[in-house]
């Protein structure tokens, strides 16, 4: 049975018929060990009692922002939780938390959490269709919350289709694997690139490209969160990172980015190739600034050295080689031609036509295919959620 010991989870109940499965919840939740407290919105107090979900999570319910001396109890009870989720959540309250409408108690606690964040919509099949509910779906992901999927099969209204709640047995399923990622990749050795390159024209210019290194970072931080050794070779990006099993190292070139993962790929167990290098430098770097002289100026470019080639070169069994692709078009087939050529396990596609994907954006939308064929689409996310499923499907590899 899954385990939640000692962990404090924050359950919001809004107002579904599927509020009665919460007293199941509650009681599944207590019994993996978790401490839980309640939150309801009035809505949701006329599908199941304050009297009864206080009784099975032996604590208080709360409904309402207190006034007087507790006034802040909605920011006391974000800090406390490690998880909150919101089950039921109904149209009405993931709009609301959409939109930092901020009028009842759930939504009020929900932005104040520091903690993950995870959510089980309910939802007649026509409702959660809806492309104004759909869009606040995106919203919510985007921000970083976690959905936990709806079930398909008999509504309330005797309707079938998907929108039901997923059921508690599920829901506790899903936020004890949350804690158990924490030492997934315990013990292992992470390579990860990430951010442009420069390649120099003279003192003053270069050749570079958009990218923040965003992407590269948030891989970083979620493999040191589960445990990893990280080896991560930024290129030149404004961002920075500093943990205690990191090793950063920062190069300018394709070339220094070369000469690092050759160096290190050998000791590392994946490796995960999110740079953006250029394929090209100028044949020749000016030692002074170019001067403005004639109309044109021609610039003799020659190739660069492909990193994730020459690393899928040398790759041996037990190491994970894991790319990207970003594209602009014929996505699915560019990027099978890549994983392919690059001797790659699985690559992670992402295409500067989807919008809110690619070069330094918050979020990122994704399709992992692989070389076994098979091949995973995701919605958009925060590139901190992406970084999340990238390591969960390395981990599924390296399972196998
Ligand atoms: O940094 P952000 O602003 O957050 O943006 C993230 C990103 C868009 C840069 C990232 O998500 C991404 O797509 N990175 C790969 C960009 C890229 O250059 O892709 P590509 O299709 O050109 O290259 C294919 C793969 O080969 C990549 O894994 C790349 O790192 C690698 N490569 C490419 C050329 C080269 N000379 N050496 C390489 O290792």
């Amino acid at each position: 049975m899954a385990t939640l010991k000692d962990k404090k989870i924050l359950l919001a109940v809004t107002g579904s018929i599927a509020a009665y499965k919460i007293a199941t919840l509650t009681r599944l939740l207590v019994k993996s060990g978790a401490q839980v407290r309640i939150i309801m919105t009035e809505a949701a107090t006329k599908f199941i009692t304050p009297l009864t979900l206080a009784t099975l999570s032996k604590n208080e319910v709360h409904q309402e922002v207190s006034s007087g001396a507790s006034w802040n109890n909605h920011v006391e009870l974000g800090l406390w939780a490690d998880l909150m989720v919101v089950a039921p959540l109904t149209a009405t309250s993931m709009a609301k938390m959409a939109n930092a409408i901020c009028d009842s108690m759930v939504v009020a606690v929900y932005l104040s959490a520091r903690c993950p964040i995870f959510f089980a919509p309910a939802m007649d099949l026509d409702m959660w269709a809806h492309p104004a509910n759909q869009a606040n779906l995106k919203k919510l992901i985007s921000y970083g919350n976690h959905l936990i999927p709806v079930g398909i099969g008999e509504l309330a209204s005797g309707l079938s289709g998907a929108g039901r709640m997923a059921e508690p047995a599920q829901i506790v399923e899903v936020l004890a694997h949350h804690f158990q990622k924490g030492k997934d990749l315990q013990g292992k050795k992470v390579l990860i690139t990430a951010g442009p390159t420069f390649e120099a024209i003279d003192p003053v210019r270069f050749i570079g490209n958009r990218s923040s290194g965003k992407m590269g970072l948030a891989l970083a931080k979620d493999a040191l969160r589960r445990g990893a050794e990280v080896c991560l070779i930024l290129g030149p990006s404004r961002l920075d990172l500093s943990h205690p099993a990191l090793n950063l190292v920062k190069v300018e070139s394709a070339d220094q980015m070369y000469a690092a993962a050759k160096q290190h790929f050998p000791a590392m167990d994946i490796a995960i190739l999110a740079a953006a290098v250029s394929d090209y430098r100028p044949k020749e770097q000016a030692l002074e600034k170019i001067k403005k002289k004639s109309e044109n100026l021609i610039l003799e470019l020659v190739k660069n050295p492909d990193i994730a080639a020459s690393l899928g070169q040398q790759k041996q069994k037990h190491q994970l080689l894991i790319g990207f692709a970003l594209e602009t078009n014929n996505e699915e087939a560019n990027a099978i031609g890549k994983l392919k050529k690059k001797n790659f396990d699985f690559i992670v596609l992402n295409s500067l036509k989807d919008p809110g994907a690619g070069f330094n954006h918050d979020t990122n939308q994704i399709t992992i295919l692989s070389k076994d064929n098979k091949i995973k689409k995701f919605e958009l996310k925060s590139k901190k959620s992406v970084a999340s499923d990238i390591l969960d499907e390395a981990i599924e590899w390296m399972n196998k």
